[in-house]
């Protein structure tokens, strides 16, 4: 049993409907959340920057004495897993490889659509994971970077949402995907946009939910689970605007944010 906190970490508020996930079925485990709002989006960015704005909110995250890492955005999952794994001595989860284990499970006739961010469709790492699961799999990438903003303005069921959805998924219909990763952690708030563009029968994956029941198990093979069944707690960071945050976090995940710490990383 070790009571130290988890490190939860995005490049803003998305990463919240992850750590939605984690407190309910991890509910004992204390949780510090940064959100790297100051310089979101990350979707956009070369890999070389996300890795420079991960490892230096890693540093940030590893003074809070936490236990282990959850990348709870896609974007840095897939451009600067390998250097943070390499770098620090604590495990670090992303929600790729999860998110593409749930994608495999769901699909039935191996033809899987993913959206997210420019980053994360362009790093092919989604692909790379469930190709190693299902070689045969046909998968169709696309970037949908509007998407972040609808969600952040809070119109994620809106007209503008629908237009915009039906030109981004336009190519997936046609490729008849029968499973759709939602590969960017704002997306799920899109859940139902995005089903009424592309009908009841596409399975929408979240990688939230896996990516929660992973960490539970390796917490567990490494003796690290905190075996309380509540009361844990959560301390949210920002680097900029904590009122946004609030605000727009709290309606992501329908939950109210009460407290949020702005800090600055280069101290
Ligand atoms: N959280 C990011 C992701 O899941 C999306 C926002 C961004 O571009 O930084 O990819």
């Amino acid at each position: 049993m070790d009571n130290r906190p988890i490190g939860v970490f995005d490049s803003g508020i998305g990463g919240l409907t992850v750590l939605k996930e984690i407190v309910e079925q991890l509910p004992g485990e204390d949780i510090v959340y940064f959100g790297d709002t100051a310089r979101i989006p990350y979707g956009t960015r070369s890999k070389e920057t996300v890795v420079k704005y991960v490892m230096e909110s890693f540093n940030f995250l590893m003074k809070k004495n936490i236990k282990a890492i959850v990348i709870a955005c896609n974007t840095a999952s897939a451009l600067a897993m390998e250097e943070a794994q390499e770098k620090f001595n604590i495990p670090i989860i992303g929600v790729i490889e999860p998110g593409a284990k749930a994608a495999v499970a769901a699909t039935r006739n191996n033809t899987i659509g993913i959206i997210g961010t420019e980053g994360t469709i362009n790093s092919n790492s989604y692909q790379k994971y469930i190709r190693k699961q299902l070689p045969s799999a046909e998968i169709i990438g696309v970037a949908c970077p509007l998407f972040v903003q609808i969600v952040e303005e809070g119109w994620e069921n809106s007209d503008v949402a629908y237009l915009t959805a039906q030109k981004y998924l336009l190519e997936l219909k046609e490729h008849n995907i029968d499973t759709l990763v939602l590969g960017c952690t704002h997306y799920p708030a899109l859940r139902y946009t995005i089903t009424k563009v592309m009908g009841e029968k596409v399975k929408l994956v979240n990688p939230a939910y896996e990516t929660a029941k992973l960490t539970k198990n390796i917490l567990k093979e490494q003796g690290l689970l905190n075996e309380k069944i509540d009361g844990g707690i959560c301390k949210y960071y920002v680097s900029d605007d904590p009122e946004k945050f609030k605000r727009v976090g709290g309606n992501l995940i329908r939950r109210q944010i009460e407290s949020v710490e702005k800090v600055d990383l280069s101290e």
